[in-house]
């Protein structure tokens, strides 16, 4: 079995990949700094789960502190990075684009640099579907230009796949940059509108459709993504340097996301339709013939049982869902 540092383990992703990594046998150190762009309990708690696992090591380290990312190298010698800890969200990088300088480019660079020293056997980072910016051609394939960004995060995310290729051109490092696309599920994100939505139609609040409700999106159920994940991690047949899509490779538009997600939880929203907002994206869609060549990806599940999931979870977890949403409404006040 492998020791793999995965860091962002308290985040979304993160945690359902830890886990993973944890059920399969493997050593999984895990690195979180807990910030709280949104509530750190939600953070703890997944967190709490993966403490059950007794070759899950946790450290709270914050990957802009070059020192401790060192130690951690030191202490743990990871055989595998599996880098997702970042500052998401593309509209809050139109008001606060330090969080992402910090996170995206300088945390990047202090893990690929040891990841480099300690020359691991591959390291796996995570990109987004905002580097296709402005591209109207879809599906959005992994050959397409990919020049304009048309926010910081996505231009953060973008310069983490060029200095990847730097460091496999310069030292060999074997990098995979996973193109990740609207990744929902349980103990997923409040700032993604899956869980704000829901949480406004419990509280009967309105909410803002972007763009009247015409942008589509290529929502990926977590369990889709961390198959892909895993093998992306595990392959034997990848090349030095790796960039792959993993989306569903099925856009579906907002107003059908809102009704889907009005029956299962038997709730009407309170809608407003709004203009499109700077930074955002008409639509995602994913080629995924190389994710399903590569990988053996293929996504499973639908986004109307995928929403079922996640409001189940969402119905079963009302006291941390308060918690999140006392925490939103503090920080926002
Ligand atoms: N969820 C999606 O739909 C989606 C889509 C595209 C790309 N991504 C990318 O996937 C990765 C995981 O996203 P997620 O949805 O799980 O987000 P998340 O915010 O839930 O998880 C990220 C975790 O990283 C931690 N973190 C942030 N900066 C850190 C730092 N400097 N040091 C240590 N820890 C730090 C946070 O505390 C958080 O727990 C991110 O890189 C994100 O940009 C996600």
């Amino acid at each position: 079995m492998t020791t793999i540092l995965v860091t962002g383990s308290a985040g979304f992703i993160g945690f359902h990949v830890a886990m993973a990594l944890v059920e399969a046998g493997h050593t999984v150190v895990g690195i979180d700094n807990f910030n709280p762009y949104y509530a750190p309990e939600l953070k703890c708690a997944r967190e709490e789960i993966l403490r059950g696992w007794s070759h899950y090591r946790p450290l709270e380290i914050d990957l802009v502190d070059k020192e401790s990312v060192e130690r951690c190298f030191r202490d743990h010698a990871p055989e595998i990075v599996c880098h997702l800890a970042a500052q998401p969200g593309v509209r809050y990088s139109l008001r606060n684009p330090y969080a992402y300088q910090k996170s995206n480019l300088e945390g990047f660079v202090n893990l690929i640099e040891q990841a480099r020293l300690a020359t691991v056997k591959r390291f796996v980072y995570a990109s987004s579907s905002s580097v296709y910016g402005g591209n109207t051609k879809m599906p959005y394939s992994e050959d397409d230009a990919v020049n304009t960004p048309i926010s910081l995060y996505a231009a953060t995310k973008r310069a983490n796949e060029l200095m990847a290729y730097t460091y496999t051109h310069l030292w060999g490092l074997q990098t995979v940059g996973l193109r990740f696309f609207t990744v929902y599920g349980p103990w997923g994100r409040p700032d993604m509108a899956y869980w704000s939505f829901l949480e406004a139609m419990v509280h009967q609040e309105t909410i803002k459709i972007f763009n009247y409700g015409k942008n589509r999106r290529d929502f990926t159920y977590i369990d889709d993504v961390v198959s892909g994940v895993a093998a992306a991690l595990t392959v034997g047949s990848l090349d030095a340097y790796e960039i792959i899509n993993l989306g569903n490779h099925n856009p579906e538009e907002l107003m059908d996301f809102v009704e889907t997600l009005e029956k299962l939880a038997g709730l009407r929203a309170v809608k407003e339709m709004v203009p499109a907002q700077p930074g955002d994206v008409t639509a995602t869609y994913a080629d995924i013939d190389k994710a399903r060549r590569k990988l053996g990806f293929s996504p499973k599940t639908p986004l109307q049982e995928g929403l079922k999931q996640f409001v189940s979870w969402f119905q079963d977890h009302c006291e941390l869902t308060d918690a999140v949403r006392r925490f939103r409404l503090s920080s926002t006040s």
